[in-house]
């Protein structure tokens, strides 16, 4: 099958002809129909995120079973499904919990001196990335790492759930309560923050804020939800947002993963409100906060992994969201594209002339 390999960070990814091998006991090879381009595999091609290459990225796909391993019961060949990065194992403390997005064990892989599942021409073999690696023709997947839906659901549009969306909805509808009329601000409207707007609307926000370095995103943000918008280039955010919601908002979420907008979305939360940090800040990178404004302002800070996601309950809902009318994904998507022109598609998520990107296979 043919798969976009990462051969070394900060290069192009490599088109390549690559071995996968057959489902082995819990396990589904899927046949990829659609994969979203979210920042976390540019995290990683550019050593933000450390994953050693030889690797295949992609961890935003739908598609159709192909094939199920031993003691599969789950799935069969022709199923429709969404793969999530966040697989569990069900009997952790996490899990058992009712928080499977954090178990530990969720990239554990095959067991010790299995075959590998994807395996370059030369015989060696290639790292699968978060169970998924969903910029290649075929997946092979733990079954933890799929849920089924509706065969009526596009799998262009399903693609942009596996992360993006459940990322973005996510942090709105799980990690945190938003009671209807609360002011809410967006930094950041690629797919993630995009659909945190989406979550802050249906959960009845009052104001929705949304910011970005890109005003041509702001179309795009009103029509998903967004009622106000910000030009950091128009002056301070902090203060725009102060004013527009008489001393700062209640809930913001960073949805970049740079230093400053962290700063900014710490400033801009008010007395009593609440920051969700949802971009990734480079692992090398530090953050400083006024400590005495969160005791003093009584203000919180909380991490949103996944969306907070139990995924096989949350991914079929955000589907029948999309089909009802509800959830606006065809809005998100700025371009659908071939395998081989993902390395262009890194570039204009580079410059933010992207929203969603989606890679379409044959
Ligand atoms: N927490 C999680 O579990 C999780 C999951 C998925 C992605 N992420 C992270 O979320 C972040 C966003 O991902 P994405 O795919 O939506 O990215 P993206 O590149 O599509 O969107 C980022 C947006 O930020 C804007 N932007 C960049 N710099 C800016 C600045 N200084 N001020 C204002 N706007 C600015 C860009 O114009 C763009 O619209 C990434 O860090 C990604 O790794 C986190
Ligand atoms: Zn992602
Ligand atoms: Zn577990």
């Amino acid at each position: 099958m043919k798969a976009a390999v990462m051969r070394a960070t900060d290069a192009p990814l490599t088109l390549e002809e690559v071995r996968i091998d057959r489902p082995g006991p819990g396990e589904v090879l899927v046949r990829t129909v659609a994969s979203g381009i979210c920042h976390s595999d540019l995290h990683v091609i550019e050593g933000n995120l450390p994953v050693p290459p030889p690797c295949i990225l992609g961890h935003e796909p739908a598609g159709i079973v192909e094939e199920v391993g031993e003691g599969v019961a789950d799935f069969a060949p022709g199923d429709h499904v969404i793969g999530c990065l966040t697989s569990w194992c069900g009997v952790c403390r996490f899990c058992t919990e009712g928080r499977p997005y954090l178990c530990p064990s969720q990239f554990a892989g095959r067991p010790e001196g299995a075959a590998a599942r994807l395996t370059a021409a030369d015989g060696s073999t290639i790292l699968q990335f978060a169970n998924l690696s969903s910029f290649a023709e075929q997946m092979l997947c733990p079954e933890r790492s799929l849920v089924k839906i509706r065969d009526d659901m596009p799998l262009d549009r399903a693609a942009l759930i596996g992360c993006g969306v459940t990322t973005g909805l996510g942090a709105a509808l799980n990690t945190v309560h938003i009671p209807a009329g609360a002011s809410v601000v967006i930094i950041g409207c690629g797919g993630v923050g995009l659909s945190a707007v989406q979550g802050a609307r249906i959960t009845g926000a009052g104001r929705i804020i949304a910011v970005d370095a890109q005003p041509w995103k702001f179309d795009v943000a009103r029509k998903l939800g967004a009622t106000d918008c910000i030009d950091p280039a128009d002056g301070d955010p902090v203060a725009a947002v102060h004013e527009l919601t008489g001393g700062g908002a209640d809930f913001v979420f960073e949805c970049i993963g740079l230093v400053p907008t962290v700063q900014q979305a710490a400033a801009m939360t008010g007395r009593g409100g609440t920051t969700v940090l949802v971009g990734v800040v480079p692992v090398s990178e530090l953050v400083a906060i006024s400590a005495a404004d969160l005791t003093l302002q009584e203000k919180k800070i909380s991490g949103s992994y996944m969306g907070s996601n139990r995924f096989r309950f949350d991914m079929p809902k955000y589907v029948d969201f999309y089909l009802d009318g509800r959830l606006f994904l065809d809005e998100m998507i700025s371009s659908r594209i071939k395998l081989d022109e993902v390395n262009e598609a890194f570039d204009r998520m580079r410059k933010g002339e992207a929203a969603r990107q989606v890679i379409v296979f044959d």
